[in-house]
């Protein structure tokens, strides 16, 4: 009974965590705005060299945050879901170059525009484009959801693009756009002139640009439809840093001064080797995105692991309840459903379950370290449980003949031995473990994998940086591995065979 009180405990203790973690979020919901963005526009907003969200837009919502009182806590998402998040109330404000259509008025409402813009085509050197209807029936790029992509999608009411076997190749990101129309995959990329120069000033060995001067459209922040008290407080914080200077500043900072490192080439191929890998991590910082990812990996990973493994063993000790009763029991019809909804389930599908919903979009690191703890329980718990069974009865009856407890035969003789047995199969799980936690950069979080993804978004390089975290990985495997072989080695030492 008493340790039946004690698991009981330790479950209660658990869900208190979680729960308060998600209540203590929203005492501080004072004067703070989410203010959403997708950081692959520059010089709007991209990452910067500490692999922080920086650009003109961010620049803006701090200056107007500074006038009106706000605190900006800003979040990275996919273009095309930042509308969506102002309408469920995960977002209170839009700051992304977002271009004011009919369409999004529909449902959301936007402030005075701040920026005029054109869009533009970037192909390559090699090749001449003069005019929007020349891409008909070719292959074009665009970030997906952009004014950019619905200038080239043939549809009825689309003048220019009117050939239906226009392909359109529709990606999350600018860069990937480019990257695409670098390997040759598209013959151009239609996106906002802004980043089209910014993607061309860093790509100059190659690319090119022509700017649509009959596409003009303005840039706005948003808020969710009838967000009028805040949006009054953007209007008016706008005109005053409009009116002071600050606006002038920032377009200054951001816009005109914009200075893209310079990439050396050479004709010798191993030479050029060097010269892309010192662009890749060391002119433009990636191995500094690199090392905190890496941080970011081993925390997520080990904090992960050790509530696994606490989980898992209470957990199967529920279960064996049923073994040792011979009957089912509350605590083994509660271990078994556990186990069954985490195993039964995708990570990631947990993992946007415990951010988006539980998590209401906060915390991500926190939402991520319960998503695989919680998740690696159920594996943990099945290998635990089949080590115990793997313990001679025999054993049991040993222990409870010299005198013990069941309790005390379990924690002196039985488990100790369960361990052994079950610890190749526990280091797989920390293994798996520690590469699944590549997914976290869905709920914007910047680990190794996100590292990555941003290197190529700044460098439109994706072989280097993936090849270089593919070895990370691998290194941090290995050297896990080995750590398990000692650990391994010195639970045998006692040990005859
Ligand atoms: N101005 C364009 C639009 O509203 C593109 C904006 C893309 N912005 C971004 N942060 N990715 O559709």
């Amino acid at each position: 009974m008493k340790r039946k009180t004690r698991l009981i405990c330790i479950f209660a203790l658990l869900i208190c965590f979680i729960i308060g973690g998600c209540a203590s979020q929203t005492d501080e919901e004072k004067k703070i705005i989410k203010v959403g963005t997708n950081a692959e526009f520059p010089p709007f907003e991209y990452i910067n060299d500490e692999g922080e969200v920086d650009g003109f837009d961010m620049a803006i919502m701090r200056a107007i945050g500074e006038e009106m009182g706000y605190e900006i806590d800003i979040v990275n998402m996919e273009f095309k879901s930042l509308a969506a998040s102002l309408k469920t109330g995960a977002l209170d404000a839009v700051a992304a170059g977002m271009t004011v259509t009919e369409e999004r008025k529909q449902t959301v409402d936007f402030s005075n525009s701040y920026y005029g813009a054109v869009q533009s085509i970037v192909f390559k050197k090699d090749r001449a484009v003069n005019s929007l209807a020349e891409l008909n029936g070719k292959k074009i790029a665009v970030q997906e959801g952009t004014t950019g992509d619905i200038l080239v999608t043939p549809a009825e009411d689309n003048e220019v693009i009117t050939d239906s076997s226009t392909e359109v190749k529709r990606f999350k990101k600018g860069a990937d756009a480019i990257v695409e129309l670098k390997n040759g995959g598209v013959d151009a990329v239609v996106i906002d002139s802004s980043p089209a120069h910014s993607f061309v000033a860093a790509n100059q060995e190659d690319l090119t640009y022509l700017d649509l001067s009959d596409t003009e459209e303005f840039y706005a922040i948003a808020v969710g439809k009838g967000n009028q008290e805040l949006l009054d407080d953007i209007n008016e914080g706008l005109e005053r840093i409009q009116n002071n200077g600050v606006f002038d500043q920032i377009v200054d900072q951001y816009i005109n001064g914009n200075t893209v490192n310079v990439r050396q080439t050479s004709n010798n191929p191993i030479m050029q080797i060097i010269y892309d890998c010192k662009y890749v991590f060391i002119d433009t910082n990636g191995y500094q995105l690199l090392l905190q990812g890496l941080g970011v990996t081993i925390g997520i990973s080990f904090a992960a692991v050790c509530l696994g493994i606490i989980l898992g063993f209470v957990i199967a000790l529920m279960k064996l309840t049923e073994t040792r009763k011979k009957r089912k029991t509350v605590l083994s019809v509660i271990a078994n459903i556990y186990i069954n909804i985490l195993r039964g389930t995708p990570v990631m599908v947990q993992l946007l379950i415990m951010y988006m919903i539980v998590f209401r979009s906060n915390m991500a690191y926190l939402a991520a370290i319960l998503t695989f703890g919680i998740n690696s329980g159920a594996y943990v718990a099945e290998n635990i449980r089949a080590g115990i069974m793997a313990v001679d009865n025999g054993q049991m009856e040993g222990g409870r003949s010299l005198g013990f407890t069941y309790a005390q035969t379990m924690r002196y003789i039985i488990l100790p031995q369960a361990i052994k047995n079950a610890f190749p199969a526990l280091g797989n799980e920390f293994i798996t473990l520690l590469k699944e936690t590549s997914i976290v950069g869905y709920v914007a979080i910047q680990d190794l994998t996100k590292a990555a993804d941003f290197i190529i978004s700044r460098t439109y390089e994706a072989f280097y940086p993936l090849i270089a975290i593919a070895i990370i990985y691998f290194i941090l495997v290995w050297g896990l591995t080995q750590l398990l072989a000692v650990v391994e080695r010195r639970m045998r030492q006692s040990d005859l065979r």
